[in-house]
């Protein structure tokens, strides 16, 4: 801006200095002042890899709208968990792709013994036993209706407390084949209390419970549903799943769940999604003294890959400050399906 000074007309930035007690860009300037006061890194150990497993022999079938990431048989998810461990990346969720033939209204699968998560548990741990594994403990893949528990007999509500005697039986299966931390995602009430019990009772007490407490809503799960084939469940007007997981207006009802989790022996609290809910993040983060985990869903991957594809987002850097910004909120571990290409970059 010009100013005027008696008859000249100067330009005030000829001259103009500020007398500045703090210049903060003294501390930006040049790339090794700014690595040295870098404040939040990441690194291969904040990351848990999400797979989805199949059976059978055949080849890895990708999921469309998840560039990358593919369904894999038991074979190749040992070898993908053990290339994962020698990157760093400490542990995985693993997520079963159940054939549409073994799923019905009760999701019965979910307790056989002999059932693909459970099998595919056993060779991971044989195979590379330092890897953290943790499973959702749901019943979403299970369901023909996708619903993540079974339905009352009007079919107009999940059963939440038979669900949650389910959830029991199967999380006591899972730590059985060898699970390190189950992952009760359901958003039933009273699942951790109950999880957490019949875990101890069978002499699982080393079993940890990590606790998606506040699982909102989210449109952002479409692609995972591609993934696992629960796509039906959305789509249901009649009973959605807004019914159990949280509304994402709600901040107060989150924290309200992450506190009965605590209460109920949940030994990590997580939030899902992880990029649109760094406000909750923070708050659990400074109001609990556990660890909180965060869930970048499918949806917030495949948004990046999308965008990029179009030429409009630059793919590397995007993927950086996504996962910054999520570890900065205060996610001490992040599932995320970058975790691969992020800890070979780290590494
Ligand atoms: C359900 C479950 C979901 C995800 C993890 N566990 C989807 C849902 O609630 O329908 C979503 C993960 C993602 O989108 O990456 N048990």
């Amino acid at each position: 801006m010009a100013c005027v000074i008696a008859d000249n007309i100067l330009p005030m930035s000829d001259n103009f200095k500020l007398d500045l007690p703090q210049r903060p860009r003294r501390l930006r300037r040049n790339a090794t002042i700014r690595a040295m006061l870098e404040e939040t890194i990441l690194r291969p150990a904040d990351f848990i890899a999400p797979l989805f497993v199949i059976d059978g022999k055949g080849e890895p079938e990708p999921v469309k709208s998840m560039p990358g990431v593919s369904r894999l048989n038991i074979r190749d998810l040992v070898k993908e968990c053990r290339a994962l461990h020698k990157l760093g990346v400490p542990a995985v969720a693993l997520f079963p792709k159940l054939d549409a033939k073994f799923k019905n209204a009760e999701g019965s699968k979910a307790l056989d013994e002999d059932g693909l998560i459970l099998r595919a548990v056993r060779a991971v741990k044989k195979a590379v036993p330092e890897l953290m594994i943790t499973t959702d403990v749901a019943l979403d893949p299970f369901t023909t209706h996708g619903h993540d528990g079974v339905l009352t007999a009007a079919k107009d509500d999940v059963d939440n407390d038979r669900t949650v005697g389910i959830l029991c039986d199967m999380a006591v299966l899972h730590a059985q084949a060898g699970v390190d931390i189950v992952a009760p995602s359901d958003m039933m009430d009273g699942r951790i209390g109950a999880i957490r019990e019949s875990l101890d009772d069978e002499d699982f007490e080393n079993t940890g419970i990590m606790a998606y407490s506040a699982k909102f809503n989210s449109a952002y799960y479409g692609p995972f549903r591609d993934a696992v084939g629960s796509a039906k469940a959305a789509g249901t007007n009649v009973l959605s799943k807004a019914t159990y997981q949280l509304n994402p207006a709600n901040r107060r009802e989150a924290m309200g769940e992450a506190t009965l989790d605590l209460e109920e022996g949940a030994d990590i609290i997580m939030v899902k999604p992880a990029g649109t809910y760094l406000d909750i993040i923070r708050e659990i983060r400074d109001f609990s003294d556990k660890p909180v985990a965060a869930y970048q869903v499918s949806g917030e991957y495949s948004q990046i890959h999308a965008a990029a594809k179009l030429g409009w987002l630059d793919y590397d850097k995007v993927r950086h400050e996504s996962l910054l910004a999520i570890k900065r909120a205060g996610a001490d571990l992040i599932l995320t399906y970058f975790a691969k290409e992020m800890a070979k970059l780290l590494k």
